[in-house]
């Protein structure tokens, strides 16, 4: 029997349990070794990651570099306007190419000067002459998979993974209203946070803590009474939630110019999680997200981002101030959050720690623990 046994079985216990009875996951799912590294392999390198918005690189040959936990990746944006994904790892002696982003035709390796084109062919490199095992048409940079849906970048190396828009069909719909792939990115940051990425995951998912940790941001507004998990759709590869802005929200309500969302859904935002770790809010006026990676199991990386209606900018008579305005108000909640993920996190170390019941609010995260003993 394997160390990580025991963990799996209560976490299996825990998924064929009702919501009524179910409990948070045990203290220390959130810090073992062994756990974590199952969760990169059967997660992380097999499902599909959101590497960010595809309007973050709008241009031919605009690339990002992005990590699915130790690969690095490029995404590079071709002559075709479709984007593609490859190992960001030189074939030589296994250098990163390329950080952060910007806009090339070809990446020269800083270590000893081989080139790639940017669709990952190698074009050259020096001193090979003498070497009777380099040929040049094997050294290509391994693509990897990579789909636009509703605007956002997904990349996945699992070989047999299907289509994203396949796998969030009953997604779709109901995202759809919402126009998402026309918002317009207004930033996009990385952040390193002292905690286990599930703790994160499951925070941002549940609404039960947005009236006390969010009081003085988005808990002032929300109209918890009106908050709906709508179990009549429900998918082994996303969850989600409903709720409802009061009017007058700073937030979160549908522009006058929005002719497209009518009657309630002017007020109501969508909060899809979709496994294991891309979460977003998106409402009739903005679109905010995070996508997590594990580093460690005390840290996690957060690709952390926002976007707005296209009818919100055109029709602001200030677009820089309101783009701070907005950012501010969301870096709030974030340290919010940040303030009550990192205390769950150390506290899931403290030998008294245990499991806790799950109110009816958090029934996401029990939704998450089922998706994490399917697949675990
Ligand atoms: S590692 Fe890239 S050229 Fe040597
Ligand atoms: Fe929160």
């Amino acid at each position: 029997m394997s160390a990580l046994a025991p963990l799996l079985d209560k976490i299996y216990a825990l998924a064929d349990k009702d919501l009524s009875d179910a409990t948070s996951l045990p203290p220390e799912a959130y810090h073992s070794d062994a756990l974590l590294q199952r969760e990169i392999n059967a997660l992380f390198y097999q499902d599909w990651i959101c590497a960010g918005r595809a309007d973050e690189i709008p241009h031919p040959y605009d690339y990002m570099s992005f990590d699915i936990c130790d690969q690095p990746l490029i995404l590079i944006r071709g002559e075709d306007g479709g984007i593609r994904a490859l190992s960001n790892l030189c074939r030589h002696r296994m250098m990163r190419l390329v950080t952060g982003s910007g806009n090339a035709k070809s990446f020269t390796c800083p270590y000893h000067a081989w080139c790639y084109h940017h669709d990952g062919h190698l074009i050259s490199a020096p001193h090979m002459d003498q070497t009777a095992c380099f040929e040049k048409k094997d050294l290509s940079l391994p693509e990897v998979k990579c789909e636009i849906y509703e605007g956002w970048i997904y990349v996945s190396l699992g070989a047999d993974t299907p289509p994203v828009s396949e796998r969030l069909a009953a997604l779709t719909p109901l995202i759809a209203p919402y126009q998402m792939a026309a918002y317009q990115t207004i930033f996009q940051e990385t952040h390193l946070w002292d905690c286990n990425w599930k703790s994160l995951t499951e925070n941002f998912m549940e609404s039960y803590h947005l009236p006390v940790a969010h009081q003085q941001t988005v808990g002032a507004d929300i109209v918890l009474d009106e908050t709906s998990f709508a179990r009549d759709v429900t998918s082994p590869h996303f969850t989600y939630q409903y709720f409802t802005k009061a009017e007058g929200a700073f937030v979160g309500t549908a522009h006058p110019d929005n002719t497209h969302l009518t009657g309630q859904a002017r007020q109501r935002s969508v909060m899809p999680t979709i496994f294991p770790s891309h979460m977003y809010v998106l409402a009739p006026d903005h679109l905010w997200y995070l996508s997590l990676q594990p580093r460690g199991t005390g840290q996690v990386e957060i690709k952390y981002g926002a976007a707005l209606a296209p009818e919100v900018l055109a029709a602001s008579p200030d677009p820089e101030r309101l783009i701070a305005d907005v950012k501010s108000f969301l870096d709030k909640v974030q340290e919010e959050d940040r303030f009550v993920v990192e205390s769950i996190s150390q506290g899931a170390r403290a030998p008294l720690a245990q499991q806790g019941p799950l109110s009816w609010l958090e029934a996401e995260a029990h939704d998450f623990t089922r998706y994490l003993a399917r697949r675990l």
